[in-house]
């Protein structure tokens, strides 16, 4: 791979973040889309009786706090047993959405996350965490990118967010507007609730694939969940290391769409001259949306919260 200094930027900033001081995926036979091949030869039985772990703990989880879209989405997947193989999910998602998945080393530079996107295809790392990294994992691996992000590829006004999302990052790295935009896909795609008939739902992919952030993100009386506002949301700070102090609330994907589906060059220049809110923030006026206590959560016949 040829090392331009933007990619030197790219691997140095994401090596500080990193627990041990670089990156975990290999990045040696990655092309210049940071694309790999995926072996799934090489996966252990071991490997993959992890991921059938995870993959029953996670979806236990799942009713009562996932949106409908998603668990119906999860089991078109079919990723039950084994890690699975990204062509031939991707075959299957290409059918319903024309998305196909592409598997990288790990992160990867914006531009080329971007690019993926706006070509509706979605990086999905290759690794499995260790089975001490069972309950939290500092980088994503295959089971976030996977479990969290793919089935709601499947919704085509989702599947088409997501790639006006890609266009809008190739546009923000223009603009210089990258952490604004970076935001709302933490608040969205990443921790993202939504408010159904049957109450308060999870769709982001980094609460759908945590086993405590999925139950805190509803149940909790103490993060805040405010009504999605796209200038709201490009104010607020994240915390990458805890569970969200805030999540915003959608109601369905259409107006995911729809409100991002504007020209976010005014949008910047007006937040760019605006303090940043912190991730705990609550302004005057804003409603609190109360914790979902209402449908209980049936699993195997019992009551669990
Ligand atoms: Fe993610």
């Amino acid at each position: 791979m040829n090392t331009t200094v933007d990619q030197a930027d790219f691997f140095r900033t994401l090596a500080e973040k990193s627990d041990a001081g670089s990156l975990r995926g290999d990045y040696s036979q990655a092309d210049e889309h940071y694309v790999v091949w995926q072996d799934c030869a090489a996966y252990t039985s071991q490997q993959h009786a992890l991921w059938r772990r995870l993959y029953q703990r996670q979806a236990r989880l799942l009713p009562g706090r996932a949106c409908d879209i998603f668990i119906d989405s999860l089991a078109r997947l079919d990723a039950a047993d084994t890690i699975p193989d990204l062509e031939r999910a991707s075959d299957a998602l290409d059918k319903a959405t024309g998305w196909r998945l592409v598997a990288v080393p790990g992160l990867i530079p914006d531009l080329s996350f971007f690019q993926h996107l706006a070509n509706r295809r979605f990086p999905v790392t290759v690794w499995l965490r260790e089975p001490e990294e069972f309950d939290y994992i500092v980088e994503p691996d295959i089971f976030h990118d996977f479990f969290g992000h793919v089935p709601l590829l499947f919704n085509p006004v989702f599947a088409d967010h997501l790639q006006e999302y890609g266009k809008g990052g190739l546009k923000a790295l223009e603009l210089d507007a990258l952490p604004y935009l970076a935001r709302l896909y933490w608040y969205t795609v990443e921790f993202g609730l939504m408010q159904t008939e049957q109450g308060l739902r999870a769709y982001g992919a980094g609460i759908l694939s945590s086993g405590g952030e999925i139950e805190y993100c509803l149940r909790s009386p103490t993060p805040r969940r405010i009504a999605f506002n796209v200038e709201r949301v490009l104010r607020t700070l994240y915390k990458i290391d805890s569970y969200q102090e805030s999540y915003f609330v959608i109601r369905d994907f259409r107006q995911l769409f729809d409100d991002i589906a504007i020209d976010f060059a005014p949008l910047y220049a007006r937040v760019k001259t605006l303090e940043p809110l912190p991730a705990d923030a609550q302004l005057p006026g804003e409603i609190n949306i109360a914790p979902h206590n209402a449908a209980p959560c049936i699993e195997r016949g019992s009551r669990l919260c």
